[in-house]
């Protein structure tokens, strides 16, 4: 059970639009499952670490498999672990608006060359950091 907190709501709801579905039509699934590794190795260097399990490239692969569906592939994320119900997902970790500074920061140096790195169509970037940007928001359950 969640223990007892003040869980906090962020007044802005849930992001109203997915990413671009090019997205996955020009990456594909393993550069995407590259893309999160590679997410979960800047995070495992970061200040949040402790919120996540000892074993970060096994955690990287359930993310891999949701962000497979978000930017336009076939749904991995329900067929193996079932509804994303993702704001209830993290309810266990308190995240406040520092934790979703550093989540975003590791995204960030990430999608550095992701073009280079990963295939990632370049037209589709500025939309795809605007739509982290309301999701990480929506993922917020602790005032500062
Ligand atoms: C706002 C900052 C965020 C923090 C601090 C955070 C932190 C975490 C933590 C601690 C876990 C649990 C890891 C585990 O037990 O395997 C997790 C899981 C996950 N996160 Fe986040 N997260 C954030 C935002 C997001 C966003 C914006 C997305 C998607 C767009 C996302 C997608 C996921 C997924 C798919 C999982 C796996 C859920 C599961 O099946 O257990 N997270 N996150």
């Amino acid at each position: 059970m969640t223990s007892l907190r003040q869980i906090y709501v962020p007044p802005e709801g849930p992001p109203r639009e997915r990413p671009h579905p090019g997205i996955y039509a020009s990456m594909g699934e393993a550069n995407i499952f590259l893309l999160l590794s590679d997410f979960y190795r800047e995070l495992e260097l970061s200040s949040i670490r402790h919120m996540f399990p000892g074993d970060m490239q096994e955690a990287s692969k359930k993310s891999a498999a949701f962000f497979v569906f978000l930017l336009g592939g076939p749904p991995l994320y329900q067929e193996r672990y079932g509804a994303p119900m993702m704001r209830q997902r993290h309810m266990p970790f308190p995240i406040d608006e520092s934790a979703r500074r550093c989540w975003l920061d590791c995204f960030e140096k990430v999608l550095e060359r992701a073009d280079e790195k990963y295939g990632f169509p370049s037209e589709h970037m500025e939309s795809f950091k605007g739509f982290l940007d309301q999701f990480s928001a929506w993922m917020v359950n602790k005032r500062t």
